[in-house]
């Protein structure tokens, strides 16, 4: 794999960043806290966060020395580490193209926004009705895919490095400061309390009648370990490929914590902002739990946005602008990958493998964005569902922890973890050496195992638990 051609990181920062700018981005601020509405608020924010310490972690540090002690993206990675294991990196890309489709739908429904606030300064800003317009106008929703995935495309013909690097630099602390006053807003919006007891009172949810039942917790561990694996961007050999870009005398360690801290911090940040905002926008419980789904944060924004007054269409133009940035670094990871598998499997130059790469992803995404119109009669994971769901299902669901899983069998017993420990260590102290070849061997493959059991009890209809 020729990985000069990918571009390479000019600086140490440039990598953590461009790390940091693939882990951050829809998962945490779309993802994270409709998954945590829909799966009983404080349950899930603790299993969550177990999950990213004792697993998500540990993985994603063993993937960076693997990278980085290969110098290889994940096939020629895991090829070259042992031979037997090339297939654990062909399984790890199956995902990023699952991922592709319906992250640029996602994408696509962000620059719609950004568009309608942009609109709203003139004349009516969006409410909480826009997004079902938008659902059920394919033409809209197709065409902002298709602007989004033609940005991506002109940054990935460019390479990785020069301008996602220097935008990094801006967009990302921008997003955090964005948030941070999105959220003291929300705070202080009548009834923005009861949301910040969904999410932080154990039990409070039930006992106040906001949910009916709490959520089975087969489904509170399979979707916070699904939602887990793919905001930080692990078990799918993206962090193999960055670690390959790390030099030597970079921190694996300390550049592990940075990731893997800012992804958590941007998630939980989201969850602050939009868990109180629905619970202020939509008014009753009945209207949370009816609307916890992928569409919370483009329904419940718009009517808090309309609470600045005459700064709203500002805030929104300005927080879809930065969305929309942090949507296009993870997605010029997750297609950085897959035009790199195209041009290595289907051997043609780069050039055409990334139109042949864009041309797949555009088709199969066409079809997800039809899922909630011309195609919604497809329902793939029961009543209500869309194929955007089952997408989103099956790559965090089912992919991410089989890969995850093979991960961490692969390094701590077939190579034994004494590499990846000699790899670390020769850039940094490793004082958490013990503990993390215990997370490695032991606690993460069972508590990965723990995640997938969950889901086929939740699939098979256990659900009661
Ligand atoms: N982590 C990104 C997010 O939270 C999505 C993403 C980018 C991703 N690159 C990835 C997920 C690679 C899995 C694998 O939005």
């Amino acid at each position: 794999m020729d990985e000069n051609k990918r571009g390479s990181f000019g600086s140490t920062i440039g990598f953590l960043l461009s790390a940091i700018g693939s882990a951050v981005g829809l998962g945490n601020i779309w993802g994270f806290p409709y998954k945590m509405g829909r799966c009983g608020g404080f349950t899930f924010l603790i299993v969550y966060l177990a999950l990213a310490a004792f697993v998500g972690f540990a993985i994603m540090l063993s993937e960076l020395a693997i990278g980085r002690s290969t110098g290889f993206g994940p096939v020629n990675a895991y090829k070259k580490v042992s031979k037997k294991f090339k297939w654990i990196g062909w399984l790890a890309i199956i995902a990023p193209f699952l991922i592709m489709t319906f992250y640029s739908v996602l994408g696509g429904y962000c620059i719609y926004y950004m568009v309608i606030n942009v609109v709203g300064m003139f004349s009516g800003m969006p409410d909480s009705s826009s997004f079902g317009a938008l659902l059920t106008n394919p033409w809209a929703s197709i065409g902002c895919m298709v602007l989004f995935m033609a940005i991506c495309y002109l940054i990935n013909r460019g390479g990785v490095g020069g301008g996602i690097e220097k935008f990094n630099t801006i967009g990302m602390p921008a997003l955090f400061v964005m948030l941070v006053i999105v959220i003291i807003r929300a705070w202080t919006l009548p009834n923005a309390d009861v949301g910040l007891k969904y999410m932080f009172v154990p039990g409070w949810a039930v006992a106040n009648g906001v949910i009916e039942k709490a959520p089975s917790i087969f489904e509170v561990i399979s979707t916070a370990g699904g939602q887990m694996f793919f905001s930080l961007s692990i078990a799918m050999g993206i962090m193999v490929t960055y670690g390959s870009y790390m030099k030597q005398r970079d921190s694996l360690t300390s550049s592990a914590i940075r990731v893997a801290g800012f992804d958590i911090g941007v998630s939980f940040l989201a969850g602050l902002m939009i868990v109180p905002a629905a619970f202020v926008a939509l008014g009753s419980p009945e209207a949370v739990t009816e609307n916890s789904g992928p569409g919370l944060m483009f329904i419940v924004l718009p009517q808090m946005f309309a609470s600045f007054g005459d700064f709203a269409p500002v805030i929104g133009v300005l927080f879809f602008l930065l969305v929309i940035f942090a949507a296009l670094t993870s997605a010029i990871s997750l297609m950085e990958t897959c035009v790199s598998i195209m041009h290595d499997g289907a051997k043609c130059s780069r050039k055409k493998a990334t139109v042949i790469t864009f041309v797949i992803i555009g088709v199969a995404a066409v079809f997800v964005n039809l899922g909630y119109n011309g195609l919604s009669f497809i329902e793939p994971l029961g009543a209500g569902t869309s194929l955007l769901d089952f997408f989103d299902f099956v790559s965090n669901t089912i992919m991410m922890p089989i890969v995850a899983f093979l991960t961490c069998i692969f390094v701590g017993w077939c190579i034994k973890p004494k590499i990846i420990e000699e790899e670390i260590m020769a850039s940094s102290k490793f004082r958490w050496r013990a503990a993390w070849r215990i997370m490695i061997k032991y606690i993460a493959p069972i508590l990965i195992a723990i995640v997938f059991i969950s889901f086929l009890a939740q699939f098979l209809g256990f659900m009661t638990i």
